[in-house]
């Protein structure tokens, strides 16, 4: 029986989120048991699942590295493993490879099945027996198993997931991007795109539903783009036809998915909206700049009236949509002109919630060797200034839901205080209202007594389960 535990550290997005829920899962089949506590010390194995996306998740990874060596030193037998999509990067895994030697496995985001085995192989070679000095350790690349493959054309079926809700989870439908907008480093860390056949897909949801799941959200970094084939018919699905098909999955009662790239939104996916009742009114639709020109240059494949033009067949087709955004300032050339643009765009679309980022540049990325960088006060200052508007945006369509009762998925407790729960409207807006803990994960119609910028506060007018 194994009797190790372990933790993962994960940085990044939902789709890092879901593969640890995967390396979890698969630990936890072969015996392997989840720390409990913060306290680092306190577990045998640390998995740190990275990201790249911007600069600072890179520095968090160094900086939690730095730590762990600490608990190395004192303890050789503390195990170090390193995932995600940090490792598809060469300069880093060849950083980790000259002067992390003390790093146990090091796999990537196309072999996350090929863990527990590597795993596995790494303690065989630890096992002499003897103790370890700490000049063993500081060189102990023999004993590490060291796997990243750059692209991979398969989908692995089948693996086991340690979700961390009950009543809601994630499913990956489609892996990789194929857009290389000009600042981003996905295509490069998750390869090219490929979808899940579409029955693999419904079974699992209709899995998950039979084990008491209300909510799913489909994952993938450009979900319009997904073409599923059949494996009865052989025939290619899109979005809208997997959409579909789940809508009919008895006991599931709320579709969502992230993320949407403009470019590639259909008709057939608003008519979707307006037909499916289990997808919920609310869309992610990141936009990233209000100009043209900026657009361009970052190959988004869009123009500023192109996206204005969407929302507004969003709005009309699916009355009450919320919509939220991801935008990103302080792109290399963003000139003041542009800039106001992106605020004038914001001001027109009244976003009910939005991320929005410092340009960041990516190694290998094309945008990172543009001229023109813009210096870090004035991306700062657009930033502020940013989030002013977006927040006035947010606040205004929080307080239109003052009045109304909403049908609630409660999550769980409130981290702050006792006794309120909180939940999430179809819209995705956050909830607090008092109620007991036996509600979390069934749904409550809740009435909407106050507002303000990032949540709704409300009061239970009735249980459902
Ligand atoms: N710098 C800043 N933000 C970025 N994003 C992606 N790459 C970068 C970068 N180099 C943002 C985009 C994307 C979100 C997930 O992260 O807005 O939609
Ligand atoms: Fe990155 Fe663009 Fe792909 Fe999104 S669509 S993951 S921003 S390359």
């Amino acid at each position: 029986m194994n009797s190790r535990s372990y933790k993962i550290i994960t940085f990044g997005c939902q789709m890092n989120e879901h593969d640890s829920e995967v390396i979890s899962g698969m630990l936890t089949q072969r015996g392997y048991t989840e720390a409990a506590g913060e306290d680092m010390r306190n577990t045998d194995i640390v998995i740190i699942n990275t990201c790249s996306i911007r600069e600072n998740a890179d520095k968090r990874f160094f900086g939690t590295l730095g730590q762990l060596k600490k608990i190395k030193l004192a303890n050789p037998n503390f195990t170090v493993c390193v995932c995600g999509c940090m490792m598809q990067q060469e300069h880093i895994t060849k950083k980790l490879r000259q002067s992390y030697p003390w790093v146990d496995v090091i796999f990537g985001t196309h072999n996350i099945h090929e863990f527990p085995d590597m795993l596995e192989e790494m303690f065989q070679r630890r096992s002499t027996g003897e103790e370890w000095t700490v000049n063993q350790i500081r060189s102990s690349r023999e004993f590490r198993v060291d796997r990243v493959y750059r692209d991979s054309d398969r989908i692995v079926e089948g693996l086991p997931a340690k979700r961390l809700f009950g009543h809601k989870s994630f499913v990956n439908i489609m892996y990789g991007c194929n857009n290389f907008c000009t600042y981003c480093i996905v295509p490069y860390t998750r390869g090219r795109e490929k979808s899940r056949r579409p029955e693999d897909i419904i079974a699992e949801v209709k899995a998950l539903a039979a084990d008491g799941v209300k909510e799913v959200t489909l994952l993938g970094q450009n979900v319009n783009s997904y073409r599923g084939v059949s494996a009865d018919s052989g025939n290619e699905w899109d979005f809208a036809d997997l959409i579909y098909a789940l809508n009919e999955v008895e006991g599931l009662e709320r579709i969502r998915f992230m993320t949407s790239h403009p470019k590639d939104l259909s008709d057939k996916l608003i008519a979707a909206f307006a037909e499916c009742d289990k997808l919920c009114n609310y869309i992610h639709l990141p936009v990233q700049a209000g100009s043209s020109s900026v657009l361009r240059r970052m190959n988004r494949k869009y123009t500023r009236e192109q996206y204005l033009e969407l929302v507004r067949k969003l709005r009309e087709a699916v009355p009450g949509i919320a919509i939220s955004t991801d935008i990103i300032v302080g792109f290399p050339g963003e000139t003041e002109e542009d800039f106001c643009e992106t605020l004038s765009l914001a001001e027109e679309i009244q976003y009910d919630s939005a991320f929005t980022f410092l340009y960041s540049p990516r190694r290998g990325t094309p945008a990172a060797d543009y001229e023109n960088q813009i210096p870090e006060d004035v991306k700062h200052e657009r930033f502020n200034r940013l989030v002013e508007v977006m927040n006035r945006g947010s606040k205004a369509r929080n307080a239109a839901f003052v009045g109304r009762v909403c049908r609630v998925l409660v999550d769980g407790p409130d981290k702050k205080s006792s006794g309120i729960l909180n939940g999430r409207t179809e819209e995705f807006k956050l909830v607090d209202f008092e109620g007991p803990e036996e509600l979390i994960g069934s749904m409550v119609d809740v009435e909407i007594t106050a507002s303000n910028t990032f949540s709704l506060q409300g009061r239970i007018v009735s249980e459902q389960e």
